[in-house]
């Protein structure tokens, strides 16, 4: 057992871990944040993604006690209140989700790529979402979802 300390949407966590489980079994069992999904739990399909101090990484292959002292962004955290994050919101304007369950981990990895790269090229929004499965959309309407955030936030 292990005692961490995580900061996840802003909020304050002390928790007791076991050394073996993984940062998306402490996310979703233990704070109940279901938003994040487990599709591989072996790091292929991205459906886990959140953001790590910023980055986007796959929380099943994080373990939680690594994540020790750190920030944790998870889809829950994104929408402010009743108003969708402007990434959010184009998914849903530009058809970028389906079944929507790669939807908050393809949210994550375009939220982290816009947080550095405000004005990405197609190239590089492919490249950032090449860890993200989508079985249902062909990522066509993904990847303008993500062109459409980017302008919708103005390069901010
Ligand atoms: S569940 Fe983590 S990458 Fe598939
Ligand atoms: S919308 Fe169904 S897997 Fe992507």
């Amino acid at each position: 057992m292990k005692e961490i300390n995580l900061t996840v949407n802003n909020r304050p966590y002390r928790l007791i871990v076991l050394p073996h489980r993984t940062l998306l079994e402490v996310i979703r069992e233990d704070l109940g944040l279901t938003g994040t999904k487990e599709g591989c739990g072996l790091g292929e399909c991205g459906a886990c993604t959140i953001l790590l101090d910023g980055k986007a990484v796959n929380s099943c292959l994080v373990l939680a006690a690594e994540a020790d002292g750190k920030e944790v962004t998870t889809i829950e955290g994104l929408a402010d209140g009743d108003k969708l994050h402007p990434v959010q919101q184009a998914f849903v304007e530009h058809g970028g989700l389906q079944c929507g369950f790669c939807t908050p981990g393809m949210i994550m990895s375009a939220k982290a790529l816009l947080d550095e790269n405000p004005t990405p090229t197609e190239e590089e929004i492919k490249q950032a979402i090449a860890g993200n499965l989508c079985r249902c959309t062909g990522y066509t309407k993904i990847i303008e979802s993500i062109k459409a955030a980017a302008e919708n936030m103005g390069g901010k």
